[in-house]
């Protein structure tokens, strides 16, 4: 057949089998997403146009990107977005590209902000979030809860300029529910300057070991930026500062809850023996049962687990 018939259909089949071979991730997908890019439509639509032939223009296009996909470039940098908690957003290449591994971060932020609500209903509560990239974490906190007020960090002008663009798209989630996100470029946290002592810190911190970073697969290793990735010389560079500096910005009953390495449990909990302002350490795994969240408290047992406590009846001390 020649290509110039070549029908929706006839493409996504072609891609598939294409990227089969060369990224073999999820073809079938990334061949949807990329045409149904192009043509500017819902990946559905790509089901109930089947029939329909590309003309030379989308031809063009979608080959190019195809190439892009095949040499590695991620999906998202070539729509310029990405899916997190529901939410769609902006994405470029100075960002990294939010991970589904995340939510378990929000899911567990979500749950010990709300403990604090039901208890201290009428306050804001306050939370600084070091490392935001796209404001993918304090949207999908303002998408669950109301009456916070977010300072979201990060260190480079270029993303900032991402994620107040996602301020922007989702301002819905903004004032209308009484929620703040303040964004500071700042080096780690020198330069915020918050309003009182801290309720909560959230951060999905750069983490992987930086001799480890080039032995990621392409798509990552190549196309991501190094500094959300690289966490020092054993990867812990950040975890470190956080709990160094955490305990000064937080109230005595914050709680800091952080994203980690599946495999970095045990070289944490080695770390915080040198950190004795930490009263309560507790590593909560995702649905596969991996470790991938860190949750420190300052106070021997935080407000937010007592409650938990006297929810589920049971005794933790
Ligand atoms: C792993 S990414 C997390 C991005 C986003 N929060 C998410 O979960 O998708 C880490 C972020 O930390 C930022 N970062 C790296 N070094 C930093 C520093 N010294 N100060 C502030 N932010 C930094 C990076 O630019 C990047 O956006």
């Amino acid at each position: 057949m020649a290509t110039d018939q070549w029908t929706i259909a006839d493409i996504l089949a072609w891609t598939q089998g294409h990227f089969e071979n060369l990224r073999p991730g999820s073809p079938r997908l990334d061949a949807e997403l990329l045409l149904a890019f192009v043509l500017d439509c819902p990946r559905l639509d790509l089901y109930l146009r089947a029939d329909q032939p590309l003309n030379e223009k989308e031809r063009g296009a979608y080959r190019e990107l195809i190439q892009q996909r095949a040499a590695g470039c991620p999906i998202a940098y070539l729509t310029g977005e990405k899916e997190f908690w529901s939410l769609s957003l902006e994405v470029n290449k100075y960002t990294l590209i939010p991970r589904p591994d995340t939510e378990t971060l929000v899911e567990n932020t979500v749950e010990q902000i709300r403990n604090r609500q039901n208890k201290h209903s009428e306050s804001q509560c306050l939370i600084a979030e070091l490392g935001t990239g796209t404001a993918a974490i304090p949207l999908a906190l303002c998408a669950e809860l109301m009456n916070l007020h977010i300072i979201a960090v990060d260190c480079s002008a270029d993303i900032l300029e991402v994620a107040i663009r996602n301020l922007q798209r989702h301002e819905s989630l903004l004032s209308p529910r009484d929620n703040r996100i303040e964004l500071v470029k700042s080096n780690l946290f020198s330069r915020i300057n918050p309003p009182a002592k801290l309720d909560f810190i959230v951060s999905n911190p750069p983490y992987i070991p930086s001799g480890n970073i080039s032995k990621l697969q392409v798509d990552v290793a190549q196309y991501e930026p190094h500094t959300a990735l690289d966490g020092g010389p054993d990867g812990l560079s950040f975890y470190r500062y956080l709990l160094d500096t955490a305990p000064g910005l937080l109230a005595p009953e914050g709680e800091m809850l952080l994203e980690i390495g599946f495999d970095q449990r045990t070289q944490l909990s080695l770390l915080l023996k040198d950190f004795p302002a930490w009263k309560t350490s507790a590593f909560l795994p995702d649905m596969q049962g991996n470790d991938r969240v860190w949750k420190l408290g300052l106070s021997e047992l935080p407000l937010s687990w007592k409650l938990t406590c006297s929810i589920d009846n049971r005794q933790l001390i």
